[in-house]
């Protein structure tokens, strides 16, 4: 399957996206009340997310990076998650929002926080995602915080790549 931007069709468009963003923040403004949190964000998919909604955090806030991945290429996932750069500072004690582009078997998810339960003692870990395809979930695993619900579909754009392609969109759009 190729995916052209001329087919793509938007799902959420630039407002919406920044409208939800700005809810989520709020919630997390209000769960935090200031205490400080380390913000992970998990490249590359969860970068354009990240972020704008680090912009909207209030409270003192670390952000840290890792790089993950699960798919081969194209729109199927591999089902196994490699770690491709998984350094972490210490995170014994600290309030860990890992941020996600999307949640869709469920593996990353488990694996991060799997792998965070294992390494560290964390005062909080909570887990968000801008999207959640609760549909094709394969290991039990629900997002803290969440966007926007999709169904089965392939989506690009606003960090989410075709393979490597269409991260630079504005919007979320998916091709028919
Ligand atoms: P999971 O481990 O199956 O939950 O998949 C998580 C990763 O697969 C995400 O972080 C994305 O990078 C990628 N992914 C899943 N669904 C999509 C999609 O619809 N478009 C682009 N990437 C996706
Ligand atoms: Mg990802």
């Amino acid at each position: 399957m190729e995916i052209k931007l001329e087919d793509l069709k938007v799902l959420f468009s630039e407002e919406q996206i920044q409208t939800r963003i700005k809810e989520l923040a709020g919630e997390m403004n209000e769960f935090y009340k200031g205490e400080e949190v380390y913000a992970i964000c998990v490249l590359k998919g969860a970068v354009m997310f990240a972020v704008d909604l680090v912009k909207h955090l209030d409270m003192p806030l670390k952000m840290e990076f890792i790089r993950l991945s699960s798919y081969a290429g194209g729109t199927k996932t591999t089902g196994k998650v490699n770690a491709v750069d998984i350094s972490l500072p210490d995170l014994n004690g600290k309030n860990v929002l890992v941020i996600e582009d999307i949640v869709d078997t469920g593996l990353t998810a488990k694996f991060l926080i799997d792998f965070i339960q294992c390494n560290f003692k964390t005062k909080s870990t909570k887990f968000c995602s801008l999207l959640d395809k609760k549909i094709t979930r394969k290991v039990d695993v629900e997002p803290d915080y969440y966007g926007f619900d999709i169904d089965d579909k392939f989506v690009v754009g606003y960090g989410l790549d075709y393979e490597g392609y269409y991260r630079n969109l504005k919007y979320i759009g998916y091709a028919e």
